[in-house]
């Protein structure tokens, strides 16, 4: 009886405990340093999981030698590509056909096959915006694509939609109450890698100019420094957002000694800085702009245009398709190209301040020789 009990017991925890496992991922990984020895900071990666390198969609056709005349004088209705040979124009046309629109409409998607230069579509019109935009990152975000850049491709890839977008949730039925009112937590959400995270993290720091960091520069409690526990949690959210964008986890950027301080910080963490800033700036420079251009079906609950966050891009790389550079197939895309008065938005600030107050952050590379840059550690303002 008592081995027969035993027996159970045994055959009983086996099974728990392979229940328990179940969400383990077996075999082997991949451990690599990226700071310091002793700091934890490792990156662990299951090679089984890894993500494949991204296709990219070969370019339509060679461009012949004779370029032809500016577009501006070919065509009709041209305010962005003005300044691009015809050939040329030609050719990112039937990418961008290649890259967005769904195969059975090809230049129909946008355009009105009787009349070309007309701007009935409203697929036009925002493509014409987002050419603005596409050039915008390319032109002044380099900070952060470096020469790599981005075209459509990078974040359309072949949908008339990006995968991975985001609009304003619906917030709160009654928000001067505090029952009833989750403000986002506990509520399983892909947004912040399904954690019990408030999952409003976009609408607060991929828009506007909220101050992200939480951490105060004294030891003892200041009234200078008084941030909520709820801004803490929102914080987190978005790192957590941030991880699985890029799918790695915090010690690819921060060092755990202090997540605030920079001078600890790998220079990816700088990279990722100015990243917050330029989908900031995609958001509100370009995406909202465009809601009395949107059909409804094309907005989010509260009636925004759907808008970028990190995984838009990054899919869960690193970097963007693994790295590899599209902008020489489509060499217009760099921008600023076209008549620049009145037509370039306003150009965003080469080292963009918070509030006026910190200025771009400096990390010394925590390389993994050990040999801190020569550049030296340069304490960033604290912001609060
Ligand atoms: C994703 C939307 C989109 C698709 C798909 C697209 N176009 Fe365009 N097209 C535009 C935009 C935007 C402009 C205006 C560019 C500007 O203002 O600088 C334009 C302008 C043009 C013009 C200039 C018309 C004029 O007289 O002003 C021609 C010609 C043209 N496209 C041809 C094509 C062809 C051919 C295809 C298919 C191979 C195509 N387009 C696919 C968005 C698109
Ligand atoms: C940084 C990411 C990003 C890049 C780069 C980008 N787009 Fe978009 N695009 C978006 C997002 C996000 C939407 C969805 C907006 C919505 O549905 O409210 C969108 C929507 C569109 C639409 C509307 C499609 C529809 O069916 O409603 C067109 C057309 C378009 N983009 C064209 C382009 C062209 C052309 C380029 C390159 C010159 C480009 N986009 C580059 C993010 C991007
Ligand atoms: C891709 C780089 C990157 C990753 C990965 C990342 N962070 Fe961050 N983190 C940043 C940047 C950049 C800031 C500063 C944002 C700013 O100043 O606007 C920051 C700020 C923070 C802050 C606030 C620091 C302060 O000064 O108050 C905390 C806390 C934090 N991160 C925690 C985490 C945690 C926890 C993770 C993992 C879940 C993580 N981060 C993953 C880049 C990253
Ligand atoms: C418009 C597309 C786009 C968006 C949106 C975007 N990135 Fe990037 N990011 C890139 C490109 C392109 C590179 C590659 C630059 C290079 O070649 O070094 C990159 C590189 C990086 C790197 C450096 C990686 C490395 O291994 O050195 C970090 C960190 C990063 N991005 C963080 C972010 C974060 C965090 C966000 C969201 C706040 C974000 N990015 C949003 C396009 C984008």
């Amino acid at each position: 009886m008592i081995g027969y009990i035993k027996k159970a017991t045994i055959a009983g925890s086996i099974a728990v405990l392979s229940l328990a496992l179940g969400g383990c991922e077996i075999g082997p990984k991949q451990s690599d340093q990226l700071g310091y020895r002793g700091t934890g900071m490792n990156q662990v990666n299951n090679p089984r999981l890894k993500i494949p390198a991204a296709v990219i969609p070969a370019k339509p056709y060679d461009l012949p030698a004779d370029l032809g005349p500016l577009s501006s004088v070919s065509y009709k209705n041209v305010q962005v590509l003005g300044n691009v040979r015809t050939e040329e124009f030609n050719l990112l046309m039937a990418q961008m056909n290649q890259w967005i629109a769904p195969p059975e409409q090809g230049c129909n998607y946008c355009h009105n096959p009787e009349n070309m230069a007309s701007d009935e579509k409203y697929t036009k019109v925002v493509a014409r915006r987002m050419l603005q935009m596409t050039q915008q990152i390319n032109s002044r975000w380099s900070n952060h694509v470096k020469q790599t850049g981005v075209t459509c491709y990078t974040c359309h890839r072949g949908n008339a939609v990006p995968a991975n977008i985001w609009a304003v949730k619906p917030g709160s039925i009654n928000p001067s109450t505090i029952t009833g009112n989750k403000f986002g937590q506990n509520a399983p959400d892909i947004d912040v890698s399904y954690a019990s995270l408030p999952n409003n993290a976009f609408s607060t720091y991929f828009q506007g100019k909220s101050q992200i960091r939480v951490a105060s520069d004294s030891r003892l409690p200041s009234p200078n420094h008084v941030v909520s526990t709820k801004d803490a949690e929102k914080t987190y959210g978005l790192m957590m957002h941030m991880s699985t964008g890029l799918g790695v986890n915090c010690t690819f950027c921060h060092n755990t000694d202090s997540f605030r301080s920079w001078p600890n910080s790998r220079p990816q963490r700088v990279t990722a800085y100015y990243g917050i800033r330029m989908v900031r700036d995609v958001n509100e420079g370009y995406i909202n702009g465009l809601a009395s251009v949107m059909p409804a079906h094309r907005k989010g609950p509260l009636g925004d245009p759907y808008k970028v966050n990190c995984l838009t891009c990054h899919q869960g790389q690193n970097k963007p398709l693994g790295g590899v550079s599209m902008i020489s197939m489509a060499p217009s895309l760099k921008g600023p190209v076209g008549p620049p008065a009145g037509m370039e938005p306003a150009p965003a600030a080469a080292a963009p301040a918070e509030d006026g107050a910190a200025a771009a952050p400096a990390v010394a590379a925590a390389a993994v020789s050990g040999a801190p840059a020569s550049t030296g550690p340069k304490k960033s303002t604290p912001a609060h």
